[in-house]
């Protein structure tokens, strides 16, 4: 429980989902070590696992402004009792959610798919329809993709990239994007729907590509009078367990300032529902100009 002292001293209270290894624990870990103006920043470590967050923090050095929030991001449950620990310990107030934890897949299967989106696209629009009520003004939420998202959305039809792209899309129609790309998998329709089928990594290509239109669903809602930014961002291709510390993957410490950029940066050098990477505006659908044989190994 902090005490007012504390919450009047501190400037940003800021969570980060599956911090307790990866990109997240690195994001934390800059917060925390790295010169900046905001050196009372309050951190909440989202870990699904409590004694995989407690080793985290242990890592850390137990500092005492990174306090373990328990939270499984595709889990309904855990995202309500997050949510009022939030409200009940904390001040019921976030200046930065940052939606990092996620999964990829080497299996092509409806099961498969539908624990990838249960991460990687429900868990963070579920997450953001609870806690962004609790965003403060000019505050931020940062959903970290992948460029996996934006080539896979180039791979689809021109028809099916115009609907993951309308400047009208709703969450609804995004849901069935979605659902119909996942029962497709079941019944091998996947290239009648406009999906290309081959590509490595598609049921996670898909499921960021998803979580790229999200965002600047997510943007359009809730801009406005609290001046909150949505934005999306990829760490580019990072040594860590999600790709088996693949050979020629940059740092997890490169890939953690670049989920940085769109936490840290001025509004004005920031568009809102936009996507991300190294400081630079990415477009949201591009051609794969890396070769992913060494990653793909793994593929069926
Ligand atoms: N590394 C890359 O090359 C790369 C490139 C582009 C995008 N990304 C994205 O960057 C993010 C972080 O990935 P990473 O590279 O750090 O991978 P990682 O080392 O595998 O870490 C993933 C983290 O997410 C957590 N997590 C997974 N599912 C969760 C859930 N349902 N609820 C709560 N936490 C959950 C994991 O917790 P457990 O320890 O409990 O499993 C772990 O802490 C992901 O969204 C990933 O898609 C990574």
């Amino acid at each position: 429980m902090l005490t007012s002292e504390q919450r009047q001293q501190q400037q940003r209270v800021i969570l980060v989902t599956g911090a307790n290894k990866g990109l997240g624990f690195e994001v934390v870990k800059k917060l925390i070590t790295e010169p900046s103006s905001f050196k009372n920043d309050l951190i909440l470590l989202g870990s699904r696992d409590l004694k995989r967050g407690q080793g985290a923090i242990k890592l850390l050095g137990s500092p005492s402004n990174v306090h373990l929030l328990q939270l499984d991001t595709s889990s309904r449950n855990s995202i309500a009792q997050a949510t009022n620990e939030i409200k009940q310990k904390y001040g019921g107030q976030l200046d930065v959610l940052i939606n990092n934890a996620g999964i990829l897949t080497h299996e092509k299967t409806v099961d498969a798919a539908r624990n990838v989106f249960a991460t990687n696209y429900y868990g963070i629009r579920t997450l953001n329809e609870h806690l962004s009520p609790l965003i403060k003004e000019n505050g931020r939420i940062v959903n970290v993709a992948s460029e996996v998202g934006a080539w896979a959305l180039y791979e689809m039809s021109s028809d099916l990239q115009k609907k993951y792209q309308s400047s009208t899309l709703t969450k609804e129609q995004l849901d069935t994007l979605v659902e119909d790309f996942i029962s497709a998998i079941g019944s091998n329709r996947l290239e009648k729907l406009g999906y290309n089928s081959k590509l490595p990594y598609l049921i996670y290509g898909t499921s960021k590509a998803a979580l790229i239109a999200l965002t600047r669903v997510e943007a359009r809602e809730w801009s406005g009078a609290q001046n909150v930014l949505v934005l999306s961002v990829t760490p580019g291709l990072c040594k860590t367990d999600i790709i088996d510390h693949a050979p020629g993957a940059r740092s997890a410490e490169l890939g953690a300032d670049s989920i940085l950029f769109p936490v840290n940066a001025p509004t004005n050098e920031l568009e809102n529902g936009q996507f991300y990477e190294d400081g630079q505006q990415k477009p949201q659908s591009c051609a794969c100009t890396k070769n992913l044989e060494h990653l793909s190994k793994k593929q069926e």
